[in-house]
C-alpha cells in the first residue's frame, strides 16, 4: 500500500510519524513524503528507506497513492482534494484538518468509539476519513461509553484547553510569557522581606504592558486566561463550542442527536486539554453501573476514584501529558439531582486529540 504523507514536519504531524515509528507502523506500507518547499530533499528517519520529498502540489504524484494522509492543515486540503478527486482519483484521504470533517461523505474516524461507523463507511465506499476536532475525540473517548449506551440526555461541557491546541508557536509564546512574568520580578522574590502585593502589582504592569510577548494569542495567557477559542458563529457560540454537538453527534452516528453546548476556554497548560462536564443523564443510573460502563468502554479511558488525592495524583495535564491515557475522575451526582452526573477528564490534545485516531485509521486500512 502506498501512502503519501502530507505535512509531517508539523507539530501534529511529527507526533503521527514518532507514533507510527514506535509502532513500527511503516513496516507494513510503502512510506512516500511529500512536501510543499524542499522538492527532492530527503525525507524522516524512519528505519527504512525511503524516496526523496515528493511535490505536495502535484496531483500526478498525488493520484499515485493508495492513501494521503495530511496534517497540512485545511487550507492545503481545499486546495489540492477537489482537483486530485476531480482527477478521478479514488484512494482514500486521512486528514487531520476540519475541512472535510462534516462532509456529508465522511467519517469522522474515533475507533475505539465509532469501528463499527468506520467499518461501515469502508463497506458503503467512503474515502474520506476525517479525525475530529481535539475537545470532542478527548471527550468521547473518555465518556464515549455513556453516549453509546445512550444515557446521555444532553451535555454541558466546560473546556480548559491547552496552548498545543492553538500551535506550535503558541506553546513557545506561552513559556515566553511565563518567562517575562518571572524577569519582571525576579528581585522582589528572591527578597523573602518583599511585599506580595508589589509582586501582584509588577505583574499586572508587565501582562499589561505593550512589550508583553503576545504576537501569537493576541493577548497575555500565563497569569490569566482566555474565553473564547476559534472564531465567532450564530447566537455567540464560538466554533470551538460549535463542534462539540456537530461531531460528538457525527462520530457516534446518532439518528436523534444530543445536544451538547458549553463553553471553551484556552488556559496555560501545554498539550493536554482538560474539560468539565455536567452531564444530564435519561434515568437514575448507579455509580457503580456509570464507572464499570466509562472502565469498560476502552483501554484508555481510566476511572480515577473521586478522592482528593487520586484526582490530584491522575487527574492533571501534568499527569497525562505524552500519555495515551484520557482519565475520567470527579465523578459523582450533582446535587441538582439523581440524574446530573459530574465528570472531569484530562487528555493529551496532540496524541488521541490529534493524530493516534489517523494512525489507527490508517492501520485499520492496511489490516
Ligand atoms: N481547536 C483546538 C484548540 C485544536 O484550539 O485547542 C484542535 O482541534
Amino acid at each position: 500500500m502506498r501512502v503519501g504523507f502530507v505535512g509531517w514536519r508539523g507539530m501534529v504531524g511529527s507526533v503521527l510519524v514518532e507514533r507510527m515509528i514506535s509502532e513500527n507502523d511503516f513496516q507494513d506500507i510503502e512510506p512516500i513524503f511529500f512536501t510543499t518547499s524542499n522538492v527532492g530533499g530527503i525525507g524522516p528517519k524512519i528505519g527504512k528507506d525511503i524516496p526523496t520529498l515528493k511535490d505536495a502540489k502535484s496531483i500526478d504524484e498525488l493520484a499515485a497513492m493508495d492513501v494521503i494522509v495530511s496534517c497540512q492543515g485545511g487550507d492545503y486540503t481545499k486546495s489540492v482534494y477537489p482537483d486530485l478527486r476531480a482527477s478521478g482519483w479514488k484512494g482514500y484521504w486521512i486528514d487531520a484538518a476540519s475541512a472535510l470533517r462534516m462532509a456529508e461523505d465522511s467519517v469522522i474516524v474515533l475507533d475505539p468509539v465509532n469501528l463499527d461507523v468506520i467499518k461501515d463507511g469502508i463497506a458503503n465506499g467512503v474515502k474520506d476519513f476525517i479525525g475530529g476536532n481535539c475537545t470532542v475525540s478527548l471527550m468521547l473517548m473518555a465518556l464515549g461509553g455513556l453516549f453509546r449506551e445512550g444515557l446521555v440526555e444532553w451535555a454541558s461541557v466546560m473546556t480548559y484547553q491547552a496552548a498545543s491546541g492553538a500551535g506550535a508557536k503558541n506553546m513557545r509564546e506561552l513559556i515566553s510569557q511565563m518567562g517575562a512574568l518571572n524577569a519582571s520580578v525576579e528581585d522582589l522574590l528572591n527578597d523573602p522581606s518583599s511585599a506580595i502585593l508589589d509582586i501582584d502589582r509588577k505583574i499586572t504592569e508587565s501582562m499589561r504592558s505593550s512589550e508583553f510577548p503576545t504576537d501569537q494569542f493576541g493577548h497575555p495567557l500565563a497569569g490569566s486566561l482566555l474565553p473564547f477559542i476559534d472564531t465567532e458563529v450564530d447566537g455567540g457560540q464560538s466554533r470551538e463550542e460549535w463542534k462539540a454537538q456537530a461531531e460528538a453527534n457525527k462520530i457516534l452516528a446518532n439518528q436523534t442527536p444530543v445536544a451538547i453546548d458549553g463553553t471553551c476556554v484556552r488556559i496555560g497548560a501545554m498539550r493536554c486539554h482538560s474539560q468539565a462536564l455536567t452531564l444530564k443523564l435519561n434515568k437514575n443510573v448507579p455509580m457503580a453501573d456509570i464507572e464499570g460502563l466509562i472502565a469498560s468502554s476502552n483501554e484508555w479511558a481510566k476511572v480515577i476514584p473521586n478522592t482528593r488525592e487520586a484526582s490530584m495524583a491522575e487527574l492533571t495535564p501534568t499527569k497525562v501529558t505524552g500519555t495515551l491515557s484520557t482519565p475520567v475522575g470527579r465523578l459523582r451526582k450533582l446535587s441538582l439531582g439523581d440524574e446530573y452526573l459530574n465528570a472531569f477528564t484530562v487528555g493529551d490534545q496532540l496524541l488521541w486529540g490529534a493524530a493516534e485516531p489517523l494512525r489507527r485509521m490508517l492501520r485499520i486500512l492496511v489490516e
